[in-house]
C-alpha cells in the first residue's frame, strides 16, 4: 500500500535506532537526523524554515539526515515505476493516476494513451505540484516513447482550454480551484497554441479526458494490472529508477530520500 498513514512531521527529527532494522547497516546511528523541510515548500507560507536554528543545534549528537528515514516504508534496492506509486505516492495522485489510466483503457485508448494518463501528474505524487506537466515530462521522457513525454507535458496547459470537437470543457473544479475569474498566464496560452497545431496534440488532449472523471472515491484500481503495459511502453533500468545515470535519476532519488540535507 502506499505510505498515507506514514507521511511523518516534516519538522521532527527522527532517530534512526526507533528502527532496529535500521540501526545496524546506519552510518548516522545514535545520533538524533534532523529534517529541514525543502525551502521551495516553506517559502511564503508563514511556515518558519528553520534553517539557522537547525545549524546552530549540530553537535557530536545530533547531524542532518542522510539516507533512509525510518518514518518512510523503504524502497527496494533498484525501485521499478510501481514501487513508487505504492510506496512515495500521496494517496489522491495514487488514486488519481490508477484511475485516469484505468478509465482510458476501459475506454478501448490506445496503450500510449492509457500509459501516458498513468503518468501525467506523476510529480504530485511526491516531488513538486508547481508546474506539474513539466516537472512529470521530465521526470519520465527517458523511459518512454517522446510522445508520451510531450502528451504529459502539454496536457498541463490543455487542460484550460476547451475542445468542444471532443467534449472537452473547461474543468468544473478549476473554478473551484481559482475562482471563476482565473485566467491563464501567457506561457500556458503559448504552450496551449503550440500543442494544437502539433501532430500529437490529441494524445494530450486524451489525457485531460480521462483527468475530468478520476477523482473518485471508494474506486480501487489494482496497479498490478499495469504491470505488462509498463513492460511495453515504460523501460525500467536494470540497476533501479534513480541509479542508471539518466537525465532524471536525481529526481526519482530526491523521492527514495525526500529529507536528504544534501
Ligand atoms: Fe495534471
Ligand atoms: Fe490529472
Amino acid at each position: 500500500m502506499h505510505n498515507s498513514a506514514r507521511i511523518a512531521d516534516p519538522t521532527v527529527a527522527v532517530d534512526p535506532a526507533a528502527d532496529p532494522a535500521e540501526a545496524a547497516d546506519q552510518p548516522q546511528r545514535g545520533r538524533e537526523r534532523m529534517i529541514l523541510a525543502q525551502p521551495i515548500a516553506a517559502q511564503g507560507t508563514g511556515i518558519p524554515y528553520d534553517e539557522k536554528a537547525k545549524l546552530q543545534r549540530l553537535d557530536s549528537k545530533t547531524v542532518f539526515m542522510m539516507g533512509d528515514n525510518p518514518a518512510l516504508p523503504r524502497m527496494p534496492k533498484a525501485p521499478k515505476l510501481l514501487d513508487f506509486f505504492r510506496l512515495r505516492f500521496s494517496e489522491i495522485t495514487y488514486r488519481h493516476l490508477l484511475q485516469s489510466a484505468k478509465t482510458a483503457l476501459d475506454a478501448g485508448q490506445d496503450e500510449k494513451v492509457v500509459m501516458a494518463c498513468l503518468l501525467h501528474d506523476i510529480s504530485n505524487g511526491c516531488l513538486l505540484r508547481t508546474d506539474h506537466g513539466y516537472w512529470s515530462a521530465q521526470l519520465v521522457a527517458p523511459y518512454v516513447s517522446e510522445e508520451v513525454a510531450w502528451a504529459v507535458r502539454y496536457h498541463q496547459a490543455l487542460r484550460y482550454f476547451a475542445d468542444e470537437s471532443v467534449g472537452f470543457k473547461y474543468p468544473d473544479a478549476y473554478n473551484d480551484f481559482f475562482g471563476p475569474d482565473y485566467e491563464p498566464p501567457e506561457y500556458i496560452r503559448q504552450a496551449h497554441d503550440e500543442a494544437r497545431r502539433h501532430r500529437w496534440y490529441m494524445t494530450s488532449r486524451l489525457i485531460t479526458i480521462y483527468d475530468v472523471y478520476a477523482f473518485q472515491e471508494n474506486w480501487t484500481v489494482d496497479p498490478e494490472q499495469f504491470t505488462d503495459l509498463i513492460g511495453r511502453h515504460f523501460k525500467e533500468p536494470k540497476e533501479g529508477l534513480g541509479f542508471d545515470g539518466s537525465a532524471s535519476a536525481h529526481m526519482w532519488r530526491t523521492m527514495i530520500w525526500p529529507n536528504n540535507f544534501l
